[in-house]
């Protein structure tokens, strides 16, 4: 592989990194051989993300919401700098806050988001994080998983490009249903996906 075209990956990520972990491992290990991460950009001063991130040696920024609370303006400066580093896929990551179609469109068909259910189910606006898995447990579902899906201005409702199903167990809480479906599901369809799609963009590119 040693001519295959790599193109630069942004990542975008709110909190605790564990999916941008899983793609900078697989990364590593050579199993993401159309892309590179050059740069990862966080909307929390204080994101774990950050310094998972730095330890690989790749460039960061930070566009907080509280020292940029006008959502457009904070949009405009993501989105900047993405292209200021000629980056040709955004992952969203855990990334929470929600985009306009602007930056949608600036990168059409190149704007992926990992989510944690089975997607139609337990998404949408509010769905993010541990209370998607706190909707799972309230219906009984037996099975929930993740989705890896392409990123439109409609919240959740882009084309879904792979799914992995997780099973339920009776004594799950949020936090025990939440790393379960990380571990098995999120980690492992996150960084292919995101191969899939490199490999795509690079080809086309
Ligand atoms: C992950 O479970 C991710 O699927 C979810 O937030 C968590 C972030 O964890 N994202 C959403 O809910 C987006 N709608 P991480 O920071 O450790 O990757």
């Amino acid at each position: 592989m040693a001519n295959v075209k790599k193109i630069r990956i942004g990542v975008l990520c709110s909190g605790g990194g564990t999916n941008l972990q899983a793609i900078l491992g697989a990364q590593e290990a050579g199993l993401i051989p159309h892309g590179e991460v050059t740069l990862v950009i966080s909307d929390h001063i204080g994101a774990y993300a950050l310094e998972r991130a730095k330890r690989y040696g790749i460039a960061t920024k930070i566009f907080d919401v509280k020292q940029y609370p006008d959502r457009a303006e904070r949009e405009r400066l993501i989105l900047e700098a993405l292209e200021a580093d000629g980056v040709k896929l955004v992952v969203f990551a855990g990334f929470m806050s929600v985009l306009s179609e602007r930056f949608v469109s600036a990168y059409k068909n190149a704007i992926i988001n990992v989510h944690p259910a089975l997607i139609p189910a337990f998404c949408g606006m509010g769905m993010y994080g541990l209370h998607v898995h706190e909707a799972a447990l309230a219906r009984g579902v037996k099975v929930t998983g993740a989705t890896v899906h392409y990123v439109t201005e409609e919240c959740d409702g882009g084309p879904i490009i792979l799914q992995k199903a997780v099973e339920v167990e009776d004594d799950d809480t949020p936090e025990t249903l939440q790393k379960r479906v990380m571990r098995e599901a999120e980690w492992v369809i996150l960084p292919r996906a995101v191969e899939m799609v490199a490999e795509r963009i690079a080809q086309e590119g």
